[in-house]
């Protein structure tokens, strides 16, 4: 297994664009996840928060200082005044853009011209607390995605590094599917996913490089696994030799390049 070596067809991860295509433009941008989905990205990963009127907008840290021209923190600003501010112009490829709620990210990816799935991930802990899963499966419901015949079938993926985040999504919405995202082996290769009944393991590439049989034991209990941040060649054969279900990367052409040159 080498960096410029090819990557195996048997096992072949499906590409998430983390954040949207984030290394070329601006995370979270609807230009970002334009370009993933054009891309021929298989899903799109978001970080989701609520604001102070409850509508929950795809920004993945506390304030909105380092993605936006504004400052102050995500859940005391309203819809109408994040929409004041621009939230493109920061990155070195970026351009003016709007703050992208979750309803206008489940419109693209569902009305795009062929299925992707879409990756949610609550973060915690947060003012609103269980508020964001509530607010999350009502919006899911909306848009008629909260109930598929199968995990496997579902346009929706709910993920979080809370425990008590996917239990309560579980106990909710049985049939989505969930990821508990952890960066170690100890909480991933334990009881927390079966406690908490998710249907899959989202270890850091870190972690996985250093327990490379998280893989095979999440199989073993039935569930997959989703690993990110997949940015290197070497890291995306190593998963594809592993049997990653999924590898969440800001670089989603480059790594479908990747494994399109397969041998
Ligand atoms: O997809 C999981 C990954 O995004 C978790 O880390 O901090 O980038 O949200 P973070
Ligand atoms: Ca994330």
């Amino acid at each position: 297994m080498t960096a410029g070596g090819p990557i195996s067809r048997s096992g072949k991860p499906a590409v998430v664009a983390h954040r949207g295509a984030s290394e070329e433009l601006p995370e979270h941008t609807l230009a970002a996840y334009e370009r993933a989905l054009a891309d021929g990205a298989d899903g799109l990963e978001c970080d989701v928060r609520l604001t102070s009127d409850h509508e929950l907008v795809c920004i993945h840290d506390r304030t909105v200082d380092r993605t936006s021209d504004g400052t102050g923190l995500v859940s005391e600003m309203s819809v109408p005044q994040l929409r004041e501010l621009d939230f493109g112009s920061w990155h070195p490829h970026g351009s003016s853009a709007s703050v992208l709620t979750l309803r206008e990210l489940l419109t693209l990816t569902l009305d795009w011209r062929r299925p992707v799935r879409l990756f949610v991930e609550t973060k915690h802990p947060v003012r609103y607390g269980s508020l964001v899963e509530q607010k999350l499966l009502a919006l899911l419901h909306e848009f008629g995605v909260a109930t598929p015949p199968s995990a496997d079938h579902s346009r929706a993926v709910v993920i979080s590094f809370s425990s008590a985040g996917v239990w309560r999504v579980r106990r909710h919405a049985p049939m989505l599917p969930t990821i508990l995202l952890g960066d170690t082996a100890r909480l991933l290769g334990g009881s927390a996913a079966t406690a908490v009944g998710a249907t899959g393991i989202g270890p850091s590439v870190n972690t996985l490089r250093q327990n490379p049989d998280l893989v095979d034991r999440a199989a073993a209990a039935g569930r997959v696994t989703y690993c990110w941040t997949v940015d290197d060649r070497v890291d995306v054969q190593l998963c594809a030799d592993l049997g990653v279900r999924w590898v969440a990367t800001n670089r989603p052409a480059k790594v479908r390049d990747w494994l399109v040159t397969v041998d």
